[in-house]
């Protein structure tokens, strides 16, 4: 009879990376073209899963910000790493930095537009004072490089 180690218990499995995309970047690809390009959302998830190099990738959109705060807290236990596009509620949104302050592994902040070239209000951003990385103006590669940065943060 062949004995084999017991499968290991779900906490020490590696955890994945969670990709969190705030309000109206479901509209990603046909929504203001000019600024955000033409890529689907479903094409930048595409973009992650291939910049993971085989790391499990969690990849989620919510235009509801209670919604997103549930996911960021379930992050505590289920995540490894988040990088997150908070859309509109960067600007807005006290309760999304408050939520990634109570994670504690790597938080990478990205914005498919260059948001300091763009109107005022979208030059100050609540995420960024909890963020370890802030990439913005890089179109879709915005994530890759966000997944980068958090494999490296993660030792992977
Ligand atoms: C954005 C920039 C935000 O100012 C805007 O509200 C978005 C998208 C970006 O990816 O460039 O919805 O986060």
């Amino acid at each position: 009879m062949i004995l084999r180690p017991p499968p290991p218990a779900p906490e020490a499995a590696v955890k994945p990376i969670l990709v969190l995309n705030g309000p109206n970047l479901n509209l990603l690809g046909e929504r203001e073209p000019e600024v955000y390009g033409r890529e689907t959302l479903a094409d930048v998830e595409a973009l992650c899963r291939a910049a993971a190099k085989g790391a499990a990738i969690d990849f989620r959109q919510t235009n509801d910000e209670a919604e997103m705060i549930g996911w960021i807290h379930a992050a505590r236990r289920e995540a490894a790493a988040i990088v997150i596009n908070p859309a509109a509620w960067t600007h807005t949104s006290v309760a999304i930095l408050d939520a990634l302050s109570a994670f504690e592994g790597p938080v990478i902040e990205v914005h498919l537009s260059n948001v300091h070239r763009r109107e005022s209000f979208r030059h100050h951003s609540y995420v960024s004072s909890r963020a370890d990385a802030v990439i913005a103006g890089a179109g879709s590669q915005g994530y890759v490089f966000g997944i980068e940065r958090a494999l490296r943060l993660l030792g992977r």
